[in-house]
Order: C-alpha cells, then structure tokens, then sequence
C-alpha cells in the first residue's frame, strides 16, 4: 500500500519478540508504522509508558520507517489524527480473538475510515505473551527466547526490584 500508515497499538509491558515480529511485518506492508503504546484500563502494567517506548525503540532501530510513541486516549482518535489507514494487530489463538474482534468493531465504529486487519502470529510466538515473560522472569527463568538482548536488562532490573 502506498504512501500509507498504519498504527500498531498495545500495552508492550514489556515488547517481545511476537509483537516485533508483528510490527516488522507491518513495517514492510506499509510505507510509515506507527507503534503506539496506549493504555489498557483492564492491566497494571510494571513499565511506564515512556519505558515501554524506550524499550520499543531499542528494538527497532533498523526499521527507519516505524516510529513509536504513547498515546492516552481513544485509539480511534490517535488514528484520525495520524490519518491512519489500518490498525494492525497479531492473532495468537482463537482466544484472542472474542475481545480483538470486539475493539476492531468498536473502532471501526469510532472512526470509519481506519480498518483493523489481523496478522496470524508466527507459531513460535503462539504462546508468548507480556504477562508470562514477566512471570518466568520473576521466577529466575531464562527469557531470552522470548525478548531481544538490548532490553533484557532492563526487564530484569525492573523484575528483581519489585520482587
Ligand atoms: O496489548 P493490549 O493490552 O491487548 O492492547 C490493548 C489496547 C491498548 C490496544 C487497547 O486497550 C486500546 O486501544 N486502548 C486505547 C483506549 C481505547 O481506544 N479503548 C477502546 C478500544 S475499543
């Protein structure tokens, strides 16, 4: 799609490598990405917004058409704003998709003009999730399967201090 953009949305508490290889995909679909942390009511998350944008950049730094920012308000309007086509998100399971099927019709709704497509994850991401990288960690596991080198410190340290 040409001179298009699209936004990645999600809580990235933190990023891994499932939502990476999402928005890499996204990345090379759409002229501009932009990943946007935005807030979910329904978790607690351990990082700020801004670390959780941090942690993003890190890992994008070879993708010189992916911006990240936070935003704190209705995605619909982000959009609108941005002039956004699409908003992208990652299917893992079937579990996923009662309540991604219900924000891309609630969007859809708020902003007429942005569609919501779905990419299927990869299989080796199909279990991987934010909250369980948290876990394993808390528990001295090792994570490094699941988030890149340059942010691994900074989960660890945020992990053991609030142990
Ligand atoms: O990674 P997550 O937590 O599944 O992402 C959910 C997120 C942050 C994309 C969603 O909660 C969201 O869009 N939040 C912004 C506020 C908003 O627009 N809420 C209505 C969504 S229908």
């Amino acid at each position: 799609m040409k001179n298009s953009i699209a936004i990645c949305p999600g809580s990235f508490d933190p990023v891994t490598f499932g939502h990476l290889d999402i928005i890499c995909r996204a990345a090379n679909m759409f002229d501009k990405v932009i990943v946007v942390v935005a807030s979910n009511k329904n978790k607690t998350n351990s990082f700020t917004p801004q670390e959780r944008v941090e942690m993003i950049k890190k890992c994008i730094v070879d993708h010189p058409n992916v911006e990240v920012e936070s935003f704190d308000g209705l995605l619909a309007d982000f959009a609108a704003r941005k002039g956004a086509k699409a908003i992208i998100k990652g299917l893992r399971a079937m579990s996923d998709f009662e309540y991604e099927f219900q924000m891309a019709l609630t969007n859809k709704k708020l902003n007429p003009e942005v569609e919501t497509l779905f990419l299927t994850t990869s299989a080796e991401n199909m279990y991987l999730s934010s909250s369980m990288v948290k876990q394993i960690a808390s528990m001295g596991g090792d994570i490094s399967s699941f988030v890149p080198k340059v942010i691994l410190e900074d989960i660890l340290k945020r992990i053991n201090v609030n142990k």
